[in-house]
């Protein structure tokens, strides 16, 4: 996961130059042994010294990438002197965002291991693929009879042919539709003003917030956050049937969650439009580029510790795992699920730890592998020997509540295509064998036994991730403060929202926004300008999109 575009900056060469330029001078007391502020090493330094213009992003993933481009577009606008310093505990630049070669052979085509797939109403992301020469690639396999099924644990309860589950959403709600439904007709209404009120995030003068609850109240969101996506559709008069099998199919795969369980925005969320795209090669090349176009210097491989303001009067200082030694700034971006953080952060003597409430994640567990079985094992869904499995089998909880059938043993098995060299060629075993790419999501680890039961046996490349993918999202109307402290900001408050990488840019140009103008007096956009006016002879390509086009 290198990039040529960037200059990485390791955790060794901790700037040691830049490390101490107090602006101040520090009454020695405060750092006695038994205070609860960490102890660094502190230099003598003219009390003539500033704040430095430094903001400090702790976390690279959309969040941090993200809020490191907004922040240098507003220096760019409005001539601001800020130097940025984006912190990561991991190797890479992407967070929840990560790709992976298949048999760890980087010569073939990458798949994601995280986050996948973003919509075109997920503006940043669309416009970052295009400013950014990147390539968008459709979400489905390249098999076009790929099949779709909704597996209870005992048997299917819905089988449809034809594309990805995402990419033909729309024309598998046709064809139910045509089977009798008319909930789908209903339900994708309520995703379009769902996504009406979305995307007006993105224009001029689009809602700024230091209170999530107020900002989900402006997009009239309040009154389906405060209630299941299971009880929303039916006070919709949505088909219970509908809601219980093929809704939640969608919100188990994209956030592990039941019907029963996840608030209706989030809900409504997973039910995606078409469109869904990722970027060939990986997402995390946005995050790349984010970082990259906004010079800011960069520290991976480098845990932040503790976030420390001693008084109103003096800098934020960091510390991290790999130095005693603090470096300070004028504001910190905290851009990281705060609970997993491990962050110790303190303004004065108080521990900062309780005002942000224990949010718990739902812990996922990832299985990618590559098989020579064009299917799954039939038998193990209880189908005839000879029948065809569907390759992207998607779930229900629905065998459980109302037959007590057993759970299914995972969220999602699809099939994503053929293992390809980067060319684009099927990659053939050393028996000749074709291979495709199986990505399973589930609650618990999946044996090798039991791969080996799914797949007759055809197990090539196996590779197991978990990660704390998303918040649990029961209904509420309360959310993280976006603001910490002075000079503190929290990016992933919005999570419990929305959890996807483009609502992470959104809420890092929030906070980012709010940051410049309580810090600076400054904003991302100046009034009244609209950027492709400058030069722009040609029509304009683009939506209006606040933040690139102001
Ligand atoms: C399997 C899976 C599938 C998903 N599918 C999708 C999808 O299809 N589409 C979509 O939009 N979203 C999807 N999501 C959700 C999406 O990944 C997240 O919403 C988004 O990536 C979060 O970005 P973030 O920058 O806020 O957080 P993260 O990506 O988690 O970034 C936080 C970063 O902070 C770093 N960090 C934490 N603590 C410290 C510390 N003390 N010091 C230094 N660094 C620290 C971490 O290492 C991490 O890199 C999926 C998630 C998972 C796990
Ligand atoms: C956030 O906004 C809501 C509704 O506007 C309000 O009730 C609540 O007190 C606010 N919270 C904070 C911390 O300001
Ligand atoms: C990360 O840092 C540790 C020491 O802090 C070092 O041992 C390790 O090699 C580093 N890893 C990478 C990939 O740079
Ligand atoms: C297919 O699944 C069935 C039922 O789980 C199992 O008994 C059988 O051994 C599997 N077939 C292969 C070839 O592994």
């Amino acid at each position: 996961m290198k990039s040529p575009v960037l200059l990485l900056a390791t955790t060794t060469a901790f700037f040691p130059a830049y490390a101490f330029q107090l602006p101040f001078k520090l009454p020695f007391n405060l750092f006695s042994s038994d205070s609860q502020t960490p102890l660094i090493a502190l230099p003598e330094v003219p009390e003539t010294q500033t704040i430095p213009n430094r903001v400090a992003i702790i976390g690279a993933g959309a969040a941090g990438s993200s809020a490191a481009f907004w922040v240098a577009k507003a220096k760019e606008r409005y001539g601001l002197d800020v130097e940025i310093d984006v912190y990561d505990k991991n190797t890479y630049i992407g967070g929840r965002d990560t790709t992976v070669y298949p048999y760890d052979d980087p010569t073939l085509e990458p798949h994601e291991l995280g986050a996948s797939i973003f919509i075109k109403a997920n503006k940043n992301m669309w416009r970052a693929v295009d400013e950014f020469g990147l390539e968008r690639v459709g979400f489905s396999g390249e098999d076009e009879d790929d099949v779709m099924g909704i597996w209870d644990g005992h048997e299917f309860v819905l089988t449809t042919g034809g594309g990805g589950f995402y990419s033909d959403w729309l024309d598998k709600i046709k064809i139910l539709w045509r089977y009798g439904y008319k909930a789908p007709t209903k339900t994708q209404a309520l995703v379009k003003s769902m996504i009406d009120k979305f995307v007006t995030l993105y224009e001029p003068s689009p809602p700024r917030w230091s209170n999530i609850t107020s900002v989900a109240n402006d997009l009239e969101w309040l009154e389906i956050t405060a209630q299941t996506t299971a009880e929303y559709l039916d006070s919709q008069g949505i088909d219970r049937r509908f809601s219980r099998e093929l809704v939640e199919a969608a919100t188990r795969v994209n956030y592990g969650h039941d019907v029963d369980k996840i608030h209706a925005l989030e809900g409504m969320c997973s039910l995606a439009p078409t469109g869904a795209s990722s970027v060939k090669g990986g997402n995390w090349q946005i995050f790349e580029h984010f970082i990259a176009q906004s010079g800011a210097r960069v520290f991976l491989n480098t845990t932040v510790k503790s976030v420390t303001k001693l008084s109103s009067k003096v800098p934020w200082i960091i510390q991290t795992a790999s130095s005693s030694e603090g470096r300070l700034y004028r504001a910190v971006i905290i851009a990281a699920p705060y609970h997993q953080t491990g962050l110790k952060v303190t303004t004065g003597s108080s521990d900062l730890a309780a005002t942000v409430p224990e949010q718990p994640y739902v812990h996922l567990h990832v299985t990618l592998l590559s098989t020579s079985a064009r299917t799954p094992n039939a038998s193990y869904f209880n189908l005839p020997p000879h029948a065809e499995a569907p390759t992207t089998v998607l779930t229900t909880h629905d065998g459980v509540r109302l037959r007590g059938r057993p759970e299914p043993e995972f969220n999602s098995l699809t099939y994503h295509g053929h293992v390809l060299t980067k060319e684009g060629e099927k990659r053939l075993t050393e028996t000749g064998e074709e291979e495709w790419v199986v990505k399973i999501f589930s609650k618990a680890r999946l044996d090798d036994e039991w791969l080996r039961g799914v797949f007759g046996g055809k197990v090539g490349w196996v590779l197991r991730k978990e990660w704390d993918a998303y918040p649990v999202l029961p209904p509420t109307t309360e959310f993280p403060p976006v603001k910490l402290a002075e000079g503190l900001y929290y990016v992933n408050a919005f999570e419990p929202l929305i959890s996807t990488m483009e609502t992470e840019t959104i809420a890092a140009r929030n906070v980012v926004e709010l940051l410049l103008k309580e810090e600076y007096g400054a904003g991302l956009c100046k009034p009244g300008t609209t950027e492709d006016e400058v030069g722009a002879s040609s029509p304009r390509e683009h939506d209006f999109v606040y933040g690139w086009d102001c």
